[in-house]
């Protein structure tokens, strides 16, 4: 009698090598939130082996959490990785439509209103098809702070997380069945303040006592409840709650962005920027916090680093091939800058180092500086 072949076991969890590519690139670029990375890898995957609901978007998030721990920038990383642009998606800004007849600027109005055709719908097919390539046929549509979006707003997007199309003013369907949803909302953050509060601290990664993540994590989903709808609930896929984040977080996103910054000035100018110890601490006291999050740091860094060394660049005292440290003034109150050109008595000649408190200072820019500064996104599209 034959026997029936052997039974393999199998691994459910083992990613194919394009999600652990993703899930890699996104935990260099999001830090600290692995619960996040993971949940969106697991749904990248499902997509992928074709086993996603046809008639339904591909998956839809709920990200919660304090402000300034990565839901936004987590929407932004999987747009670099997918598109290599962090901007290739649709964003709606829900606290932009608190009157129902806003709710037009994204449907368009019915024919015959005023002005209907000088309106073109955001949600159109032809926006939302915009950034899919061949690769990755899907679109990310991110809906910022859903808890401030209206009833009709409400309707919408019930709609759209329930059957994956939506009705244009000029009553087109638009297809939505290839789109990834993310919400966010600070709904329930207050519980994230209140551990900040406690006598304890709140420094993952400092003797404090540790957190209890997921008891604040339950609380959070809890006020989730009592805000938003259960249809509304049901619909959704995966509920994220983001860690807070502590001095060991707040360390790497430093030298995170300060890569960014440093990229962009050498890949521009040719400059090699280098930050001091004593530059990064004070950095990270200045730019990070844990009511804020991250939040601060890049608009710290690009006022007091980026928009410095475009002036200094400006004005002749930093040229084509230099290195500048930045270093901490000696009171403490400000940043300051030094260069060194290949040819030390060049740098010598040029004078000690240019004290910079604030931002511009106010002059015409010259035009390489006036580019530098008007970027607002430090990390110029594609670079990783
Ligand atoms: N976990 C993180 N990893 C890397 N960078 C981060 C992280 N959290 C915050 N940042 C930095 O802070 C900035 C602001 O973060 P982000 O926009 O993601 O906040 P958010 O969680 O969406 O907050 P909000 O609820 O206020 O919208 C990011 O652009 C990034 O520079
Ligand atoms: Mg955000």
């Amino acid at each position: 009698m034959a026997r029936s072949p052997r039974w393999r076991e199998l691994d459910p969890q083992k990613l194919s090598p394009e999600a652990r590519r993703l899930k890699e690139g996104l935990l260099a670029r999001v830090i600290g939130q692995e619960p996040a990375v993971d949940a969106l890898t697991t749904i990248h995957q499902i997509w992928r082996s074709g086993l996603a609901d046809p008639n339904r978007p591909i998956a839809s998030f709920l990200l919660l959490g304090p402000t300034g721990t990565g839901k936004t920038r987590m929407v932004e990383a999987l747009a670099e990785l997918l598109f290599n642009d962090r901007r290739a998606m649709l964003k709606v800004d829900c606290a932009e439509f608190s009157h129902s007849h806003e709710i037009a600027r994204l449907i368009g109005s019915p024919p015959g209103y005023l002005g209907h055709r000088d309106t073109p719908p955001y949600l159109s097919q032809e926006n939302l098809d915009r950034h899919q390539t061949r690769e990755n046929p899907v679109t990310l549509l991110l809906f910022d702070e859903i808890e401030k979006a209206n009833d009709a707003l409400w309707m919408l997007l019930l709609g759209i997380l329930d059957k994956g199309t939506l009705t244009l003013g000029t009553n087109e369907q638009v297809d939505l069945t290839r789109c990834l949803i993310f919400m966010t909302s600070n709904v329930g953050a207050d519980h994230f303040d209140r551990m900040h509060d406690s006598p304890l601290g709140f420094q993952r990664g400092a003797a404090a006592a540790p957190p209890d993540m997921a008891q604040v994590s339950d609380s959070v989903l809890e006020a989730t409840r009592r805000i938003f709808s259960p249809e509304f609930l049901n619909r959704i896929d995966r509920r994220i709650v983001f860690n807070s984040l502590g001095a060991v977080e707040f360390k790497r996103i430093l030298e995170l962005e300060l890569g960014y910054v440093r990229q962009r000035v050498r890949k521009r100018l040719d400059v090699d920027l280098k930050a001091t110890p004593a530059a990064r601490k004070w950095l990270l006291e200045k730019g990070t916090n844990p009511r804020y999050g991250a939040r601060p740091l890049r608009g710290l860094l690009e006022s007091e680093v980026l928009f410095a060394v475009a002036n200094l660049i400006g004005s002749g005292q930093v040229v084509e091939g230099d290195a500048v440290q930045v270093d901490v003034r000696r009171d403490g109150g400000g940043l300051v800058f030094r260069a060194q050109h290949a040819s030390l008595a060049a740098a010598a000649s040029r004078g000690g180092g240019a004290t910079v408190g604030g931002g511009p200072t106010g002059s015409a820019l010259h035009p390489v500086v006036e580019s530098l500064a008007a970027g607002r996104d430090l990390l110029p599209a594609g670079s990783h």
